[in-house]
């Protein structure tokens, strides 16, 4: 099939998870209120790929950050999916290979990376489990 659907329930605030969506992997993160409250912090216009927080996620559910885990540079998977606390300076995700940083909205914000992590077409089938694709 070219959908997957993964259970979310077990993912507390703070926590995220890999999944596998095409072959590829997916992160699928459960962001704290102070998380998103770092995200809504920034300055949109400041970002090199400039995108709110709001518009990288559903409307009521802004807690669920589900995003490629595909570093846009070259490609490598970033840390911060399952790894503890591996998640670069700007709390969301860090990739081992040229250093690219990724915020709390998985957004570039420093390192090589041209463009934040690619948010795949998605819906919630129930409260508890999305559906990618
Ligand atoms: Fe991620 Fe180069 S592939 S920084």
């Amino acid at each position: 099939a070219s959908s997957t659907e993964i259970d979310i329930s077990a993912i507390k605030p703070g926590q995220a998870i890999k999944g596998v969506f095409r072959k590829q992997p997916v992160f699928i993160r459960n962001l704290t209120p102070k998380e998103i409250s770092e995200a809504n912090a920034v300055s949109v216009s400041s970002l090199r790929d400039p995108q709110t927080l709001a518009e990288r996620t559903k409307e009521g559910k802004e807690n669920w950050l589900i995003t490629m885990g595909v570093c846009t540079h070259l490609g490598c998977v970033p840390l911060g999916a399952g790894e503890g606390e591996t998640k670069g300076e700007f709390g969301g995700y860090f990739c081992p290979c040229h250093g690219s940083t990724y915020d709390t909205a998985a957004r570039i914000r420093k390192g090589p990376a041209p463009k934040n992590l690619e948010v795949p077409k998605y819906e919630f089938s129930s409260d508890t489990v999305v559906k990618i694709g």
